[in-house]
């Protein structure tokens, strides 16, 4: 295991860390987990390997200092100031990037001073790879905060193999077009050996964008940057593979948790605390306007006003992850989210039968997976989602084959989990259908889907995910010889 500070063969840099820092009011330090698909994945491919993850503690002001988390693995934090992290990631990340890689759903907002902040972040995570990495080290960078990181590595290191791989769909070049900085963004991530995305499309959606606003030829998936925009082989004319490497979870780590007897009795527990119901429907989510939570209540509203479903019999759960709170967006969202419960449960709920049960929480993994467990039907329902990791889980906890997952078309999940229930969110009455075929489909049928659902998470796992992408850009193709 090397030393903190030490050199290292593997470096990852992804905006956040695995965990964020969480100063009490005593003054005591506390580490706790980070939200979202991205740590849930790449925590346990690194438990299993030896490298160093580079990425933002949560909190403001200055980094603290390199350490080694209870897994071994080597954290190098880096700072990020109050007004970066209002400019680089909520403004630019999260409010620029983040609407127009998730089709628009809300308007995007484009200010030159968080592009600057965004440069300037980006420009520090580089360095710090660059100071960590051994000679010939490979770096593999994360997600759409971090697009210029692969082209700054190669100027300061060019002996590094630079792979990026992308969580969130990539749009269409129409939609991309859009921003002031696509030229930068495209020759900051054409700095990388190898490209991953979660879906063809979404690689193809790069592709293209490469040809149409930098003139960039491609050979199937192999995009030839010249190097210059004037149609010339400049001196860093490079050859970038992107394909679609889909993400998943660690499938037996979560099996074995989900079969644990304190799980399987903490199950049992929650579901006589919602009163025994016949059916349970849950929602999971970090509480984002991507993942469709708007039109699941819709649809579970209408299907209690339809009388179709009624409390006590039917209960539903949503649990909503806090996130991005200072993103006018997210407010917006919160409120919304929370005037649809308050109105359903004023309509419908009875004494001692509540029509939803919201959650405004972060739980740990047991509890999750009980949740999961408790669950008849998961309503997995995005507008739009790269991958949807909640409905993988899902269908892992259910080492029983019970349950059944109605899951969103609109999510990268939906091209592997092909025996779900599908919908598309936007279609009320189609949804509500949906629901109801999943809650009345008899127990031959629903098992039939969950085995061929489990059969896939538990071949396609998060370990194969990482082998096939370090592989993929250990043989990604060389520097383009001159002519
Ligand atoms: P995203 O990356 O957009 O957040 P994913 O579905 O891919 O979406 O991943 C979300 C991850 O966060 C999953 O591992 C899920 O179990 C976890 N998660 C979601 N909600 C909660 C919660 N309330 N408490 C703890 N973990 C949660
Ligand atoms: O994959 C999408 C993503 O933005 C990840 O980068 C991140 O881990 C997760 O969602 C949660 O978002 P945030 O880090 O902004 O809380």
């Amino acid at each position: 295991m090397p030393e903190t500070g030490e050199r290292t063969e593997l470096i990852v840099a992804a905006n956040r860390l695995p965990v964020d820092r969480v100063v009490a009011e005593d003054g005591t330090t506390q580490w706790k987990t980070s939200p979202g698909g991205l740590v849930t994945a790449m925590e346990s491919v690194m438990r299993d390997r030896e490298g160093t993850w580079v990425g933002w503690a949560g909190e403001t002001g200055e980094a603290p200092e390199p350490f080694t988390a209870e897994s071994g693995l080597q954290l190098h934090p880096v700072a990020l100031s109050a007004a970066e992290v209002r400019d680089y990631y909520e403004g630019f990340s999260n409010d620029t990037l983040w609407p127009i890689y998730h089709d628009v759903i809300v308007e995007p907002t484009f200010h030159r001073r968080w592009w600057s902040a965004y440069r300037t972040v980006n420009e520090r995570f580089a360095q710090t790879v660059a100071d960590v990495a051994s000679e010939g080290a490979t770096v593999w960078v994360h997600d759409y905060q971090l697009q210029l990181v692969p082209a700054l590595v190669r100027d300061l290191r060019p002996d590094l193999r630079i792979g990026w791989f992308n969580h969130i769909p990539f749009p269409p070049v129409e939609l991309f077009a859009q921003l002031p900085w696509r030229k930068q963004l495209l020759r900051g991530l054409l700095g990388a050996d190898f490209l991953g995305f979660q879906r063809s499309a979404d690689a193809g959606n790069f592709v293209r964008a490469c040809r149409q606003l930098l003139d960039a030829t491609s050979k199937g998936d192999v995009v030839l940057w010249q190097g210059a925009d004037d149609g010339h082989l400049g001196a860093d004319a490079r050859m970038v593979r992107a394909a679609a490497v889909p993400i998943s979870i660690d499938f037996a780590g979560l099996e074995n948790l989900a079969k644990t007897p304190e799980v399987r009795a903490r199950a049992k527990e929650i579901r006589r605390e919602l009163g025994d119901p016949e059916t349970v429907l849950l929602g999971v989510d970090r509480l984002d306007y991507t993942k469709g939570i708007r039109h699941r209540l819709r649809a579970i509203g209408e299907l209690y006003e339809d009388g179709d479903i009624a409390p006590p019999k039917v209960t539903s759960l949503q649990v909503a992850t806090p996130s991005r709170e200072r993103v006018a967006a997210y407010r917006h969202l919160r409120s919304q989210v929370e005037g649809m419960v308050g109105r359903i449960n004023g309509e419908f709920s009875s004494i001692g039968g509540t029509a939803v049960h919201y959650l405004h929480q972060s739980y740990g993994r047991d509890e999750m997976a009980a949740m999961f467990q408790a669950a008849d039907i998961m309503l997995v329902t995005p507008i739009r989602d790269g991958m949807n990791l909640v409905a993988k889980e899902y269908v892992t906890c259910r080492h029983d084959n019970g349950g059944a997952l109605v899951l969103s078309e609109f999510t990268g999940a939906a091209q592997e989990l092909r025996a779900a229930y599908s919908c598309n969110p936007h279609d009320i009455v189609g949804l509500k259908q949906t629901i109801l075929r999943a809650m009345r489909d008899g127990p031959g049928e629903k098992r039939k889907r969950m085995r061929a659902l489990r059969r896939k998470v538990r071949t396609d796992n998060v370990q194969v995910w990482a082998t096939r992408y370090l592989e993929a850009l250990e043989f990604a193709p060389d520097k383009p010889t001159r002519h």
